[in-house]
């Protein structure tokens, strides 16, 4: 009999200085104002971060992936950079910030921050000072202005709509009109600009001097465009989305072929620094499209999203498993698997909901406030144990969000005066948005705002972060946290090189593979247990006896 009971040991880390330190990375996402807020005004900060290195490091991450700190009106959560180069008030200062990356270091833990190069704030001073600028001039020539249509220009360029809802273009009281593929505050670069290209280099330079170790580069597919006439209309681009998108790169603003000579650009930056800076694209692009944002001569690794769009199905995972690792040994990079991030339904709650292909991704049941379909709490806990233990066991890196070590519910009751989300407001009655899963995190049972701050949090805390808060799960070794504890040291231990076997079992609900050296580890993805292989159990997502129970995953060293 084996349980997941045991303490953990100190974690048995590599001194993380080897340039390939980022291939088989356990990476945790801090979405810095919901994290824990040090000076009580109700925002997370970066004080609050450095306070909170010995649980990163009890936890046993290798690095962490901060989402925008930089200063900012917050119309798209901070994803809206008015300084790129800076820190928000709000949020802490330069020197807090220098503080932060000594302390995360001298914990061996590696730093990546978030870069913003699609659009910039409206609150950016080269959009303010293109706004007071006439129509050609080169302050508005770092945007991309049109003429509208129509006989006096009263329409915009081309009907196209913004990732958020309602429509792409913006008029501004001469008449122009600008591009924003997201909110109307995020005003899209123009990427055939040389200031636009010197600006960023700038500031891989600025940060990378200041010791961050790499880079994550928000919707990396999106920078460069072809916006020659004709424009296609709406109705024939609507649906060229993510892995819709055509193969050849002719779309005309997603996932084009002249967007790697900037990611080329980079890497020679990157490779200035000793070790090389990493970077990873958020680039929603068809599969076979990945390879190239993931290669050596451009940005080094790229996100695989497809276990977060995946439901909890064996052979949808196989599926995705074997597809990734076929385009990293294209690429020459290790795969990025991810459940959950700061953009979608946390992956404990999809679980928890009916696997059909209309709610797995949590949608219809945010629509409902939770109330229809019926979410099964427990199950979703169960089987998001299942899954990371399964992820940890992969080749490659895994990407955590905030709060997934605490199994954090969404939360999908948020009162409507509390929302924030630009998605939430552009599209009313078809998306909820994503303040569920943004909400502060939960450290005590009681006090003001959970001990996430002592003056409240910028999104209301709903009464069950009580039982799940940080202090509680530590005094429980049955814990969700003690379980990603225990999983991140054993995984240090267990992890030698990238390879990956499929042990055959005969049975198509569990996924069973090993690793070298020994390590296997079984996924039994059916409601029935299943017989034990043989092995010696190392860690299990439930206690296991000479079965592994539905919805379980079991570490073994055969
Ligand atoms: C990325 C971010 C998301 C943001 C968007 C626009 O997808 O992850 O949070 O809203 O880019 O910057």
């Amino acid at each position: 009999m084996s349980d997941t009971t045991a303490q953990p040991k100190s974690a048995t880390k590599d001194a993380p200085s080897k340039p390939n330190w980022w291939r088989q990375a356990a990476v945790y996402q801090i979405y810095p104002r919901s994290f824990a807020d040090h000076n009580g005004d109700g925002l997370g900060d970066i004080k609050g971060i450095t306070a909170r290195v010995p649980y990163l490091k009890e936890l046993g991450v290798d690095a962490v992936w901060l989402s925008p700190f930089y200063p900012s009106e917050l119309a798209d959560g901070g994803y809206d950079v008015a300084d790129y180069r800076d820190v928000d008030p709000r949020l802490g200062s330069l020197a807090d910030f220098d503080e932060m990356v000594s302390a995360l270091h001298a914990s061996g833990i590696k730093l990546i921050v978030d870069i913003v190069p699609n659009h910039t704030s409206d609150q950016h001073e080269w959009f303010q000072e293109a706004l007071q600028s006439p129509p050609g001039s080169a302050a508005r020539d770092r945007y991309v202005f049109r003429d509208g249509i129509g006989p006096d220009g009263s329409q915009p360029p081309t009907d196209w709509q913004s990732v958020f809802g309602g429509p792409a273009w913006h008029q501004v009281p001469d008449g122009q009109w600008y591009l924003h593929l997201f909110a109307p505050e995020q005003p899209d670069l123009n990427w055939d600009n040389k200031d636009v290209h010197e600006d960023f280099i700038k500031t891989l330079r600025f940060w990378s001097n200041r010791g961050v170790d790499g880079f994550r580069i928000d919707v990396a597919h999106a920078l460069t465009k072809d916006l020659s006439e004709p424009l296609p209309t709406w109705e024939e681009l609507r649906h060229l989305m993510h892995e819709n998108l055509p193969l050849d790169g002719t779309h005309p603003f997603w996932d084009r072929d002249e967007v790697h000579e900037i990611y080329a650009e980079w890497r020679k930056v990157f490779n200035e620094y000793d070790p090389p800076r990493t970077a990873v694209a958020e680039a929603w692009v068809p599969r076979p499209r990945r390879p190239r944002y993931a290669s050596a001569e451009g940005l080094g690794q790229a996100f695989n999203f497809d276990l977060l769009e995946a439901a909890w199905d064996a052979s949808e995972f196989r599926e995705v498993i074997d597809d990734n690792l076929t385009l990293s040994s294209e690429s020459g990079a290790s795969s990025t698997w991810v459940l959950s991030n700061h953009d979608v339904v946390r992956h404990v709650t999809r679980y928890g909901l009916p696997q059909d292909p209309d709610t797995k991704n949590g949608k219809s049941w945010l629509m409902t406030d939770g109330k229809e379909p019926k979410l099964d709490r427990e199950l979703g806990e169960r089987r998001a144990r299942a899954a990371v233990l399964l992820l940890l066991a992969l080749p490659g890196s895994t990407y955590m969000y905030q709060g997934e070590e605490l199994g954090l519910h969404e939360v999908g009751d948020l009162p409507e005066e509390a929302m924030q989300d630009p998605s939430y407001f552009r599209n009313k009655g078809v998306e909820k948005g994503r303040d569920g899963c943004r909400v502060p995190l939960p450290w005590t049972p009681d006090g003001a705002s959970f001990g996430f701050g002592s003056n409240g949090a910028h999104l209301p805390q709903p009464g069950w972060f009580a039982d799940v808060a940080v202090a509680v799960q530590e005094n429980d070794p049955a814990s969700t946290l003690w379980l990603y504890r225990r999983a991140l040291e054993a995984r240090h231990k267990l992890q030698s090189g990238e390879a990956l076997e499929w042990v055959d079992n005969g049975n198509a609900e569990v996924l069973h593979f090993a690793r070298p050296d020994g390590w296997q580890c079984v996924t039994n993805f059916s409601a029935q247990p299943v017989p034990l292989p043989p092995g010696e159990v190392v860690l299990a997502s439930v206690p296991v006896d000479d079965e592994i129970p539905a919805d379980a995953t079991v570490w073994l060293k055969v």
